[in-house]
C-alpha cells in the first residue's frame, strides 16, 4: 500500500503540540496522527514564526521547514496538506477594527486546491463569511480536491454508535436532535451543528433561527469583530428539528418516536432507551467502543476517499452547508431573530473567530 506525503501549515497546538495538554484518545495533533498512521509520512512543516519552525524540527526530527507554504508545496510535493493556522490569522480574541476581514483558512484552502494538492485537512471553520466559503467550495470542486475539516466528532467511533442506532431505526422515526453546552458560534457551534447533522445522517438543513449574546447586540456593517456566544434552532428536511441548550457540558441527544439515544460526557459514553409495549422507555444495549484517535481516523478517511474516488466523510458539500447553517445563526440575529431559509445568508457577513 502506498504511503502519502503530509505537510503541515501552522506548527502550533493543532499542528504539533496539543498532545501535551492531557486530552484522551491521542494522538491528537496532525503531526502525531500522521506519525501513528501506516498510510502517511510526515515530510515538512511551515510556520511564519521561526521559533515554531525550530521547535517542530526538534520535536519531530523534520528538517524541511518553511516560512512560505507555496515554496514548501513546490519543493516537497506533498499529497496531503493540513491547514492548522488560526482562521482570522491573529492571536487577538477580537478584530482590531471594522475593516478587519482576514480569512486565512479560506485563503490557504483556495490556494492549495489551485496548486493541485490532492488532499487537504482544514481546520474549522473553513471561512469567516459565506463569500469566502463559496470560493473554497468552488476551488475544491474545480480541482477535485479531497477535503476533511477539524470537526473531529464526525470521525469519532463513539459517535458512530449513536448514529448507527438512529439510522438503524432503533429509536423509531427521529423527531428532534439536541446539543448541550454553552459555546461560541464559529469556534464551538461549527462542531455542534456538524455533529447534530452527522448523527441523523446529514439531511439538508432548510431553516435556521438563532440569537447571539448579548441579545441586544447590534451587528454593524455586516461585521462581527468577535466570536459571540450563540443559541439556535434548526429545521432539517424531513421534519426533524434541532436545538442547542446553553448549559451543562458537551452532550448530544436524538429523540425519536420510539426511543432516544444520548451521547454522554463529551463522547465518553452513550445511553439508549427504547419503547417497550406497556412499560414506557427502557434501557437497551449499545456496543462499547474504545476511544481511538479521531485525527488519525480523519486523515485516513481522506486517504480512503482519495484512493477510492468516493466522498470523504466531511466532504465539501456537507461542510459548506454546515458553515452556512452556522453563519445563518448570525444572520437570524441580525434580522430580529427570525427564521432564515437556506441558502439565505448575506455573503459578506463576516464573523471573526480563531
Ligand atoms: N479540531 C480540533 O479539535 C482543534 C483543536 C485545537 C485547535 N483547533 C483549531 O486549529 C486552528 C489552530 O489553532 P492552534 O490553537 O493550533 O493555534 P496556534 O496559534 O497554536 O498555531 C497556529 C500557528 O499558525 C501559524 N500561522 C499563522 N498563519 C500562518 C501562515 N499564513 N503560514 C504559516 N503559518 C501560519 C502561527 O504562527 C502559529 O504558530 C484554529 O482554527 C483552532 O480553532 C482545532
Amino acid at each position: 500500500m502506498p504511503t502519502y506525503r503530509v505537510a503541515i501549515i501552522g506548527l502550533g497546538r493543532m499542528g504539533s503540540t496539543i498532545d501535551d495538554e492531557g486530552h484522551s484518545a491521542l494522538p491528537y495533533s496532525i503531526a502525531a496522527a500522521t506519525r501513528a498512521s501506516a498510510r502517511m509520512e510526515l515530510v515538512a512543516g511551515c510556520d511564519l514564526d521561526a521559533g515554531k519552525r525550530s521547535a517542530f524540527t526538534e520535536r519531530w526530527g523534520i528538517g524541511a521547514v518553511y516560512e512560505d507554504y507555496r515554496q514548501m508545496v513546490a519543493q516537497e510535493q506533498p499529497d496531503l496538506v493540513a491547514v492548522c493556522t488560526r482562521a482570522a490569522g491573529t492571536h487577538q480574541r477580537q478584530a482590531t477594527d471594522a475593516d478587519y476581514r482576514v480569512d486565512v483558512h479560506a485563503d490557504l484552502t483556495v490556494d492549495l486546491a489551485n496548486l493541485r494538492v490532492p488532499m487537504l485537512y482544514v481546520e474549522k471553520a473553513i471561512a469567516c463569511s459565506m463569500r469566502r466559503a463559496d470560493d473554497v467550495r468552488d476551488a475544491v470542486s474545480a480541482n477535485g480536491t479531497v477535503v476533511n475539516t477539524g470537526v473531529l466528532r464526525r470521525f469519532d467511533k463513539r459517535y458512530d454508535v449513536v448514529r448507527d442506532a438512529v439510522l438503524a431505526g432503533r429509536i423509531g422515526e427521529p423527531k428532534a436532535v439536541v446539543h448541550y453546552a454553552p459555546t461560541s458560534l464559529l469556534h464551538g457551534h461549527i462542531h455542534s451543528i456538524d455533529t447534530l447533522s452527522w448523527l441523523i445522517g446529514d439531511p439538508v438543513i432548510t431553516r435556521v433561527r438563532g440569537e447571539l449574546e448579548p441579545r441586544d447586540y447590534a451587528v454593524v456593517g455586516g461585521h462581527i469583530p468577535f466570536d459571540p456566544r450563540a443559541t439556535y434552532q434548526l429545521q432539517f428536511e424531513g421534519g426533524i428539528s434541532g436545538w442547542t441548550i446553553p448549559a451543562a457540558s458537551w452532550e448530544f441527544e436524538v429523540l425519536g418516536s420510539e426511543g432516544c439515544v444520548r451521547s454522554l460526557n463529551n463522547g465518553a459514553g452513550a445511553d439508549l432507551r427504547v419503547a417497550v409495549q406497556g412499560s414506557g422507555w427502557q434501557q437497551a444495549d449499545l456496543p462499547t467502543v474504545e476511544p481511538v484517535s479521531t485525527a488519525v481516523c480523519c486523515l485516513e478517511d481522506l486517504v480512503a476517499a482519495h484512493e477510492s474516488g468516493s466522498l470523504s466523510r466531511g466532504h465539501m458539500g456537507v461542510t459548506h452547508h454546515i458553515t452556512e447553517a452556522c453563519l445563518a445563526v448570525a444572520e437570524s440575529h441580525r434580522s430580529g431573530h427570525c427564521w432564515v431559509d437556506l441558502p439565505g445568508v448575506d455573503r459578506d457577513l463576516y464573523v471573526f473567530h480563531i
